[in-house]
């Protein structure tokens, strides 16, 4: 069986430069921390552009739902998925047309179905004919995607489980809803988050040409538009992934689509993850069970939520130490023992003050922390200059 700290990879030390800015960060902003780059954002944003070039890019806010990620991704054109009213709020405070949305959560209140009408979303994903139901009385305004379920045993989280319909019932959907009035875009699917194999997106992008051909051939208004998802990993093992071998084969399923065949994808965790670090300070230590225990201010039920939620690993960073090194465990500030970050880990001895960084940390860490104990959430802090978050 592999350890907790097994996949995880470890970094001991950092330049001093990149010590000054830590330190520096945490003496004006304190500790915990995330720490947003607006320049690795971009990077990630054009590098997933180039990679899938004929893809229209919509941002799953959900990943990090913060302004400045919104803001430096719309001036570079970027589209936006929203799955709540809370997304569509956040939108609208930035003055960022509902025109350049779509809906995603195949099953909304009524109540989200007119505030996202009323900020001026008009393309919602359906899964089935109740949800196709409640948007009857919208149907002249809003255009349907009707998203498919393609379990994958490759990602790290299925999204397949809960949502999507299967393949085989997708043409009786977009036949009674165009009955209906509803003007039906197309297809959209999303094959799990942190999807490891590129075949499972390139599979399930021929099941959609072959599904659309059929659909096409019988309905009076043919479906125009695929819409592929997120599920697109970064690497949390800091081993050198192959981004090239991965997106090959997708961007080869692209091609054998009908030319005029609009295409969109709703990545979160690409773009945002290697934009951003936390920085966290050791509050405190013990000796338990022959193991050195370090607490941090940061934690599980903080900004580390996605090791619950997400089932992430982030990568580490410690001070040098001096001296030997020895089994240790980090753990969170809560009063609550599941609050462990990481056990089996081989540390040079920390102190009350030191900072570990965690890497790659801005997908689905501040989304989904929580206030327990009362603890604050780490501050977001936004740096404009580049610096290696990844
Ligand atoms: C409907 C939908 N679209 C897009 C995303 C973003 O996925 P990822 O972060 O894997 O790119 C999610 C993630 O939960 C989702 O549920």
């Amino acid at each position: 069986m592999s350890s907790p700290a097994a996949g995880r990879a470890l970094r001991y030390g950092a330049s001093e430069e990149e010590k000054a800015r830590y330190h520096g960060l945490a003496r004006r902003h304190g500790t915990p921390l995330l720490v947003v780059s607006r320049e690795r954002l971009r990077v990630q944003y054009r590098d997933l552009q180039k990679r899938l070039p004929d893809v229209s890019l919509y941002y799953a806010i959900k990943a990090f739902p913060h302004p400045a990620v919104i803001e430096t991704l719309a001036a570079l054109g970027c589209h936006f998925d929203v799955a709540s009213e809370g997304e569509i709020e956040l939108l609208q405070a930035l003055r960022i047309s509902g025109r350049k949305t779509i809906h995603t959560h195949p099953v909304k209140k009524s109540q989200q179905i007119k505030a996202a009408l009323r900020g001026g979303s008009t393309t919602f994903v359906v899964d089935n004919l109740e949800e196709l139901g409640k948007l009857t009385p919208w149907r002249h305004r809003v255009g349907i995607l009707i998203r498919l379920s393609f379990p994958s045993e490759t990602a790290a989280v299925d999204l397949s489980r809960k949502f999507g319909c299967p393949p085989e019932e997708a043409p009786e959907i977009a036949e009674r809803a165009q009955r209906a009035g509803f003007q039906v875009r197309g297809l959209s699917f999303h094959v799990g988050s942190q999807s490891l194999s590129p075949q499972a997106h390139v599979d399930a992008i021929e099941q959609c040409r072959r599904l659309l051909e059929r659909i096409n051939e019988r309905l009076p208004h043919p479906l125009g538009t695929l819409d592929i998802g997120g599920g697109f990993p970064v690497d949390y093992e800091l081993r050198g992934f192959d981004y090239d071998a991965y997106f090959q084969p997708i961007r080869r399923a692209l091609e054998r689509l009908p030319r005029d065949l609009h295409l969109i994808a709703e990545p979160g965790r690409y773009l945002v993850a290697p934009a951003v670090i936390s920085i966290s300070s050791v509050i405190g230590k013990s000796r338990r069970g022959g193991l050195r225990w370090y607490y941090l201010d940061d934690g599980i039920y903080g900004s580390y939520s996605g090791q619950l939620f997400d089932h992430a690993r982030y990568p580490l960073q410690f001070p040098d130490g001096e001296g030997p090194r020895s089994p240790s465990v980090l753990a969170g500030p809560t009063c609550d023992s599941i609050d462990v970050i990481a056990e089996n880990l081989d540390l040079p001895e920390l102190n009350e003050g030191d900072l570990v960084i965690g890497r790659m940390m801005g997908a689905y860490t501040a989304a989904t922390s929580t206030r327990f104990n009362s603890l604050n959430a780490a501050k977001i802090v936004v740096e404009e200059e580049d610096f290696d978050v990844g």
